[in-house]
């Protein structure tokens, strides 16, 4: 009985104001859905929320991952809050639903999925990382910091329970292939490909002994699409703790605003903001990106929490870096490095621009 799965399952179904948050009848809505689900014993438990206008379903169940009951209980969810969101005429209602209808798997038809599963520890604390105005990939630089970077996970060097390292699972999100990768052994040949995140991304981290220890969505809207949609907007569950990094260690990569694409548009480089649940709002610029962390102790399946792990004064330089960094990138305007590089805007607003002026450009005499 103490084996779970825990599932964090996020679409884009209306936003309320614009792109900025979501409303509370969506949350509502999401609610009463996931409360009918553990009356049917569907899912033990659950929690809804929001970062950005991104509707997040944490769930606990018993089912493993990536089963066609949980997958369609999220896809139904989603349906009924976007029915919602057209009725209060929300922003972009229904966005992140791209297919007309469920066929077994969410993953392929717009929501971003990261789930697993695990036997309960005696005591099993998790932290749900939540972005928003960014895509899958930004989690790279976080994961690396605190499953392999020993000035950033003290336990790498002084912990017997970590000090064998462990291992990363990389996915090519274009050509859907996957690689692993041992820590510390492997470092340079890891970096060499995460270092890039539009195109790998860390799928999960394992403990040596092959414990799950870390997942992320790696979902990317715009390569299911094959068009700009909105961005990806990922979510990530790290267990904390004993054989993984203790809690201060999963949160402390946030306290270097690392550089993400996204924000406006989804075509902007910018810092990725660490906020509190409340703060979770971008409205500057339709930014700078967010991430929330929402801790949780599972008992018997049950999500004790959250705790709003961001609400920490510990954050405020983090914070007020980033506007400082975002001051500076936004006084690039339309020029890189703020706006994306050429080959990311492919999937982006100006591929119709070009189209349009296809027919004026002339041979250089
Ligand atoms: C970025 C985002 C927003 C929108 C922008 C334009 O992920 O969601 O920055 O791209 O507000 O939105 P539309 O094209 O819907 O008017
Ligand atoms: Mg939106
Ligand atoms: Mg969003």
């Amino acid at each position: 009985m103490d084996h779970i799965t825990l599932s964090v399952i996020k679409a884009d179904v209306g936003g309320f104001v614009g792109h900025s948050s979501v409303h509370d009848e969506l949350i509502e809505e999401a609610e009463d859905r996931l409360e009918a689900a553990v009356k049917e014993d569907i899912i033990v438990d659950f929690h809804v929320t929001a970062c950005g206008d991104d509707l997040q379903l944490i769930m606990t169940h018993r089912k493993g991952v990536d089963h066609p009951d949980i997958h369609r209980l999220a896809w139904e969810t989603f349906e009924a809050c976007t029915e919602v969101a057209e009725r209060l005429k929300l922003y972009g209602a229904g966005q992140d639903l791209l297919a007309d209808a469920f066929s077994g798997n969410v993953k392929g038809m717009g929501p971003g999925v990261a789930e697993m599963e695990f036997t309960e520890r005696p005591s099993e604390p998790v932290l749900i990382f939540m972005a928003d105005k960014t895509s899958a990939g930004a989690w790279n630089l976080p994961l690396y910091r605190m499953f392999a970077d020993p000035f950033n996970t003290a336990g790498l060097v002084i912990s017997p329970a970590m000090h064998e390292g462990f291992r990363f699972e990389v996915h090519d999100v274009k050509e859907s292939k996957r690689v692993f990768f041992d820590t510390p052994e492997e470092l340079y040949d890891l970096l060499v490909f995460i270092g890039a995140p539009g195109r790998y991304a860390v799928k999960a981290v394992y403990t040596k002994k092959g414990e799950i220890a870390a997942v992320s969505s790696t979902q990317r809207l715009s390569l299911i699409a094959g068009r700009y949609v909105g961005k990806d907007d990922p979510v990530c569950i790290v267990r904390s703790q004993g054989e993984f990094p203790a809690v201060g260690e999963v949160l402390e990569p946030f306290t270097m605003p690392h550089i993400v694409e996204g924000w406006m548009r989804g075509s902007h480089y910018g810092p990725l903001m660490p906020v509190p649940l409340y703060h979770a709002t971008p409205s500057r610029f339709d930014g700078p990106p967010r991430v929330v962390s929402l801790g949780f102790q599972i008992a018997g399946g049950r999500l004790v929490g959250p705790r709003d792990m961001f609400d920490d004064p510990g954050f405020d330089e983090a914070r007020r870096l980033c506007n400082v960094i975002a001051d500076h990138f936004r006084r690039h305007g339309p020029f890189e490095p703020h706006r994306l590089p050429m080959e990311e805007m492919e999937y982006t607003t100006l591929p119709q621009v070009m189209e349009k002026l296809s027919g004026r450009w002339e041979a250089i005499p």
